[in-house]
């Protein structure tokens, strides 16, 4: 007899944005659309993948939840100056000029994690984005509107997953585990009161 199929499900590690960035971007996404049309991203949808796994045994999901315990990387302040559009994918998104190096390192000790636990993701150029727009017409797009900079205070981070659907994909949110609190000025200040603060919220 054939082997029941196994649930799998399809999910990243992301950073989402608070409410007043979500706001804002969406914002950004809609004057686009007014350009480029396609298809806009839900607002409660938007976020920067860090690390995207994709499809995976249920069972899967914990181990998950192990890596990403076992992050220890500081908050970081993130400043949305960028928009751009990848006309081969047909995708309008908003980023940063200059990602923050934290971010960098937060997405490299993902992947050292995964790879450790048997999950190795491929590798590649990683460019930190939010996509605001699909099947979008970039030649209407240009040139790009400009936009106040949106800052984000980058406090945590989640695991999310995609569900697919012919309106286009779902997300939600299924973990979350905090960064530590940047220490940044009080190390400045001689001060080394901050925790790692890397406990899961969820
Ligand atoms: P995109 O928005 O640029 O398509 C959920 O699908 C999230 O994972 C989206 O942010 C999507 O990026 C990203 N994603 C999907 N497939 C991916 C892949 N093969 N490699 C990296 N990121 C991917």
């Amino acid at each position: 007899m054939p082997e029941p199929a196994r649930e799998r499900r399809r999910v990243f590690f992301a950073l989402w944005p608070d409410k007043a960035a979500l706001e804002r971007v969406d914002q950004i996404g809609k004057q686009l659309h007014a350009m480029g049309g396609g298809r806009r991203m839900r607002r409660e949808g938007l976020h920067i993948t860090l690390a995207f796994i994709g499809e995976v045994p249920a069972e899967r999901i914990d181990i998950l939840r192990q890596v990403a315990e076992q992050v220890v990387a500081p908050a970081f302040a993130l400043r949305l100056d960028r928009l751009d559009c990848w006309r081969h994918k047909r995708i309008a998104w908003a980023g940063c000029s200059e990602p923050p190096l934290q971010l960098l390192t937060l997405v490299g000790q993902l992947f050292e994690r995964l790879a450790g636990a048997g999950l190795p993701l491929e590798g590649g150029d990683y460019t930190a984005h939010v996509t605001l727009l699909r099947n979008v017409h970039c030649a209407r797009c240009s040139p790009l509107p400009e936009f106040e900079p949106i800052d984000w205070a980058v406090s945590e981070f989640v695991l999310a997953e995609s569900t697919l659907s012919p309106e286009g994909a779902r997300y939600a949110v299924i973990g979350r585990w905090r960064l530590a609190e940047d220490t940044s000025a009080s190390e400045r200040d001689g001060d080394d009161r901050a925790g790692n603060g890397k406990a899961p919220t969820v």
